[in-house]
């Protein structure tokens, strides 16, 4: 099974994102059955690496980053992957609108299985350099994603 999660620039949240769910996949014992990685919408941001707000969050959890560097989602990505998991509603819009044909259903929203805050956006911290609260938006998330990915194994 294979997830990406994605942003605008893959530099803040998505990498975020990929880094706490590897920890879970880790936690759980699940590396060898289940793989994580994250792309960008946009090419603005290709080839660097997590901004440095990211990077620093993720040192003050001891989450690695594992050399990310921003890359776009192209067209392979939506047959390869089993679930595509955007962070707002422009990345969902562009997602949908990229979707092959029979892949739409792969595109999820980040908090589409959160009790009571399906629909909202991570908050992205280029414009407010809150990575603590797209940390604890990312951390109230992912536990069920974690529990969706479980369920559909084997
Ligand atoms: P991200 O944050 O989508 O969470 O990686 C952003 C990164 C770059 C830009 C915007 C948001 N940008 O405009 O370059």
């Amino acid at each position: 099974m294979k997830v990406i999660f994605v942003c605008l620039g893959n530099i803040c949240r998505s990498p975020m994102a990929e880094a706490m769910f590897y920890q879970l996949l880790v936690t759980n014992h699940l590396t060898d059955q289940v793989s994580v990685s994250s792309r960008a919408t946009s090419s603005k941001e290709e080839g660097n690496r997590p901004h440095p707000g990211t990077r620093q969050i993720l040192e003050e959890h001891h989450l690695d980053d594992r050399g990310h560097r921003s890359t776009p989602i192209k067209r392979q990505d939506f047959y390869d992957a089993d679930l595509i998991i955007g962070m707002d509603d422009m990345n969902m819009h562009h997602l949908r609108a990229i979707a092959p044909k029979g892949e739409q259903d792969k595109v999820r929203a980040i908090n589409d299985l959160t009790p009571g805050h399906q629909g909202e956006p991570i908050p992205d911290p280029w414009y407010t350099l809150r990575f603590d609260d797209t940390y604890n938006s990312l951390k109230r998330a992912l536990p069920y994603w974690l529990d969706y990915v479980k369920e559909r194994l084997d």
